[in-house]
């Protein structure tokens, strides 16, 4: 094959700012893909598009982007300014897209104008190709941010001869984040700049629905985990867009292929984040990082107190309602509890009022806080993930690289990465239904291994086996491509 073009379009990527796993999967999937494709020496290209978020970038790159030039653009009767700074690094060139007037914010997402903002993230990521002379084989969008790239290619560039043969594919990292607006010909023309009778490619179920539309105008759609991909299916799952899933999965569109982890990022013998360091052969070495953490964070100092870990966005669908449910009577046993994350407010009073409860043994921190998190997989013994549904979840993952061993509710990605160590090669502990009495049984019974030395010291071995790097997932993504360019 000749030497092929992909552009990757997120609104996140680490190194240089991330409010979560979208971006741990931009920051590690174009590299591990290109070293594939290029595994004999091919000339495929991988670039990312993404926002330049000002006020997050990551010091240690803001210096190292490279102003390349500027576009204008239109954006229904708008004319914006679309600055194009670039950085490249282990064969990837990054592409980010200024414009102050909708980047340079406090969060990420939250605001009344999201929909304008990422219209015009789309529209200039376009336009950025049209510029930069880059019209790739392949335009892989991310989530709703990213959504109406295909859209766009399929209206206003339709009779662009440059976009002619390009193929679209949108990955949907968490369908509980739609990008829904109120329909209305005005919003669409006016806000999105797509032409009235076009509308009905962002209609669903009597709203504007971005999600929808990316799915629609794309050649493959796929999901984070093979699970999820059959879970979306149903409308719980689906929240709403169960119709459109049934759709594309009926047009043989519906992949799902699972992340990795980047294993060198996530490395407990190499993390500078920790107290102290470790690998598979001194997992011994956790007790360490656990005595730490509890100096720390003013837990009582005991090494043989075993620690529950979780890190997580304190949303409803990450199971916080069980957490609620079981959190005082898991709290009676002997065991500590350390929360990080933020979220909904009512879930944080609720934290905040039970660490006042139970000094010594719960810790609660709100906020986002990277290296925190890894101090926190670093030092627990048991990892909580309950969530209701899970896309993909990374942290699973990360758990068992650091030996923390997951206790997780079987959905998703949670249901594709973990298995129960009562059958074969288990590497944690998962329970079925959405219901507190099996979770509170499973911590239980997790409580009680703990204090089977022998049996624990096997448990971690068997976690901290586990690989979950890119090599795998990488290499069914350029499957995926390669279908599609051979289509
Ligand atoms: C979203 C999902 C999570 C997934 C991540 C990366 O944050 O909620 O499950 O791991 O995207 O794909």
């Amino acid at each position: 094959m000749d030497a092929k073009k992909i552009v990757i379009v997120a609104s996140e990527c680490q190194p240089f700012f991330a409010s979560g796993g979208l971006a741990d999967v931009i920051g590690s999937l174009p590299t591990r893909v290109a070293k594939l494709m290029n595994a004999n020496g091919e000339n495929n290209q991988v670039s990312v598009i993404l926002p330049l978020y000002s006020k997050f970038t990551n010091p240690k790159y803001r210096n190292k982007l490279v102003y390349i030039g500027q576009t204008t653009v239109n954006l229904s009767w708008r004319k914006q300014y679309c600055g194009i700074f670039k950085y490249v690094e282990k064969g990837i060139t990054y592409y980010f897209i200024d414009n102050e007037y909708y980047f340079k914010k406090s969060n990420y997402y939250g605001y009344f104008d999201d929909g304008e903002r990422f219209a015009f993230f789309s529209k200039a990521a376009i336009e950025t190709m049209i510029y930069l002379d880059i019209i790739p084989d392949i335009i892989h969008c991310h989530d709703w941010q990213a959504g109406l790239v295909p859209v766009y290619l399929r209206t206003l560039y339709y009779n662009d001869e440059r976009f002619k043969d390009v193929r679209r594919i949108f990955t949907v990292h968490n369908i509980e984040y739609q990008g829904i607006y109120s329909y209305d010909e005005d919003i669409i023309q006016d806000v999105f700049g797509i032409p009235a009778q076009d509308g009905y490619i962002l209609e669903y179920r009597g709203h504007l629905n971005i999600m929808k539309g990316a799915m629609e105008s794309s050649n493959f759609v796929s999901t984070v985990s093979p699970t999820y991909a059959e879970e979306i299916q149903y409308a719980y799952f689906a929240k709403g867009l169960e119709f459109e899933v049934e759709r594309i999965k009926q047009e043989g569109k519906l992949r799902g292929i699972l992340n990795g982890i980047d294993k060198t990022f996530y490395n407990p013998a190499k993390d500078d984040a920790l107290f102290v360091k470790y690998d598979k052969k001194t997992p011994e070495l956790k007790a360490e990082n656990k005595v730490h953490l509890q100096e720390m964070l003013g837990l009582t100092v005991n090494k043989d107190i075993p620690l529950i870990g979780m890190v997580t966005r304190l949303v409803s669908h990450k199971g916080m309602d069980l957490v609620k449910a079981i959190l005082s009577e898991v709290l009676k046993e002997k065991v500590q509890v350390v929360i990080l994350g933020t979220g909904d407010s009512s879930y944080e009073w609720f934290l905040r009022d039970m660490e006042r409860a139970y000094q010594g043994k719960l810790s609660v921190i709100i906020a986002f806080n990277q290296d925190l998190s890894r101090k926190i997989y670093a030092s627990s013994d048991l990892f909580l993930m309950p969530s209701l549904s899970e896309p993909c979840g990374l942290a699973q993952m990360i758990a068992c690289r650091y030996g923390a061993l997951p206790i997780v509710r079987k959905t998703g990605g949670l249901a594709d990465s973990i298995k129960d160590f009562s059958l074969a090669k288990g590497n944690g502990y998962v329970f079925d239904n959405i219901n507190a009495d099996e979770l509170l049984a499973k911590v239980k019974q997790a409580l009680a291994d703990y204090e089977d030395k022998a049996l624990w010291a096997k448990h971690v071995k068997a976690a901290m086996a586990c690989d979950f790097g890119w090599t795998a997932s990488a290499k069914k993504y350029v499957e995926m491509y390669e279908e599609l360019l051979n289509k």
